[in-house]
């Protein structure tokens, strides 16, 4: 297939260079062009280098070739990101004025922009304007991503991550011109890693949990197009770019974290590991251990059940009443019992709407890369097994999620 990317004059320009990689490594050629603008922050070398094409911004190059004309006559699709406020007013108002605005006026097939711009210019009048404008035309242009901006900023106006933008264009020449991601407008919070309990000051209780598993969930969700919203535990890999990160340490902590962050999320997804038990007292200063005394002895008192409490706040709150709240089992089966039946057991018990089974051992699950997990409902329906990496494994949770938000009516 043949793209054409326009690249806008933002910061963000650095992030299309994965775009520009996704797009080769899938088999495309593609022609970049870049705004004057975008010259300063990424190089015309740097685009020459990647897609293996030639690179101008000029309607004065190559005119022979006619490429003013050419490029968007020829390209199967054209994509423009960032796209800048500049621009998407220039191409709702049908400017010429360089080698990019001639391509959009010329493009015979479907035109994607991933804007990028502050908050306060994403949501100017004159910008929604021109958003409306080309999207009545036919245009997709998608949604910003929500989150830090290049000050300290934050809000709507951050580039789509470049696997977004990826595949909101595999999905536009597939013919879906209406397609919006999954999740896009959606807010997920998901909670990663293992909780630790303190001792003293060197010393806790802690657990074998990853964080594998609740990273790559985050990454799904991102791609999908949510906004996301990590509660990171202890983890041994680290949080992606494109998420809202905030540290905790023990079940408490995370617990208050977890229960502000849903009040106002879509989703929330406890995949962290948390402590069921947490020692009674923590002693300020180290432990020490004495031949003269008897060996320490240490008591432990529950910890709050969480997912529990967020299917409470969730039901007591009208707000909520959309919210899907899926909570993540490890079982091992027994003589008492098959692992499905005391994870039937456990859906009902905590009340969530999903519940995300894994089968473990001491030996499976933790820190691995691969998995396998069934998805039990409350709504009754049958239950849904998925199995390969962990990615693969986030994206079929990230999918049924959707499915469940978007056709499946709110819970009462
Ligand atoms: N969980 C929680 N708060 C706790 C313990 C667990 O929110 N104090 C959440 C986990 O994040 C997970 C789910 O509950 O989503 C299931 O955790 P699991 O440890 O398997 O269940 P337990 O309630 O501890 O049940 P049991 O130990 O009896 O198997």
């Amino acid at each position: 297939m043949r793209i054409v990317l326009g690249v806008g004059g933002g910061i963000a320009a650095y992030k299309v260079a994965s775009l520009l990689r996704l797009f080769t490594e899938a088999g495309h050629d593609v022609t970049v062009i870049p705004t004057e603008a975008s010259t300063r922050f990424v190089g015309t070398a740097t685009w020459e280098a990647l897609s293996g094409n030639p690179v101008s911004n000029s309607v004065f190059d190559d005119v022979h070739l006619v490429n003013h004309v050419r490029l968007g006559h020829e390209a199967d699709l054209v994509v423009v990101a960032p796209a800048t406020a500049d621009l998407l007013a220039k191409a709702a108002t049908g400017q010429a004025g360089d080698l990019l605005t001639n391509t959009l006026l010329m493009a015979h097939g479907p035109v994607l922009f991933a804007p990028a711009m502050h908050t306060e210019m994403w949501q100017h009048a004159a910008t929604r304007t021109n958003v409306e404008t080309l999207r009545a035309r036919g245009a997709t242009v998608l949604e910003p991503a929500s989150g830090r901006l290049t000050g300290a900023d934050s809000g709507p106006g951050r580039l789509p991550e470049p696997q977004v933008i990826f595949e909101a264009a595999m999905a536009l020449v597939q013919g879906r011109s209406d397609y919006q991601l999954p999740l896009a407008g959606r807010t997920v919070t998901i909670s990663a890693g293992g909780t630790r309990e303190p001792l003293d000051p060197v010393r806790f209780l802690g657990n074998r949990s990853s964080g594998k598993q609740g990273v790559a969930l985050a990454i799904a969700a991102r791609n999908a197009g949510a906004t996301v919203r990590l509660l990171a535990a202890h983890m041994e890999v680290p949080a992606p770019a494109g998420v809202d990160v905030q540290r905790v340490e023990t079940a408490l902590e995370l617990r208050e974290a977890a229960l502000a962050a849903a009040a106002d999320s879509d989703v929330v997804i406890m995949s962290a590991a948390v402590a069921d038990f947490r020692p009674a007292e923590v002693s300020d200063t180290k432990i020490k251990k004495r031949d003269d005394t008897a060996d320490p002895v240490i008591t432990l008192v529950r910890n709050p059940d969480i997912l529990q409490e967020l299917v409470e706040q969730r039901n007591a709150s009208r707000a909520g009443a959309g919210q899907l709240v899926v909570g993540f089992a490890a079982e091992t089966g027994d003589s008492q019992g098959d692992v499905l039946a005391y994870a039937e057991a456990k859906l009902q018990r905590k009340g969530c709407d999903l519940l995300v089974v894994n089968h473990v051992g001491t030996d499976k699950v933790f820190g691995q890369d691969s998995n396998a997990v069934v998805i039990l409902s409350r709504a009754g329906s049958e239950p849904q097994e998925a199995s390969g990496t962990k990615t693969e494994v986030s994206e079929a949770i990230i999918r049924r999620i959707s499915f469940e938000l978007n056709h499946v009516s709110p819970r009462a």
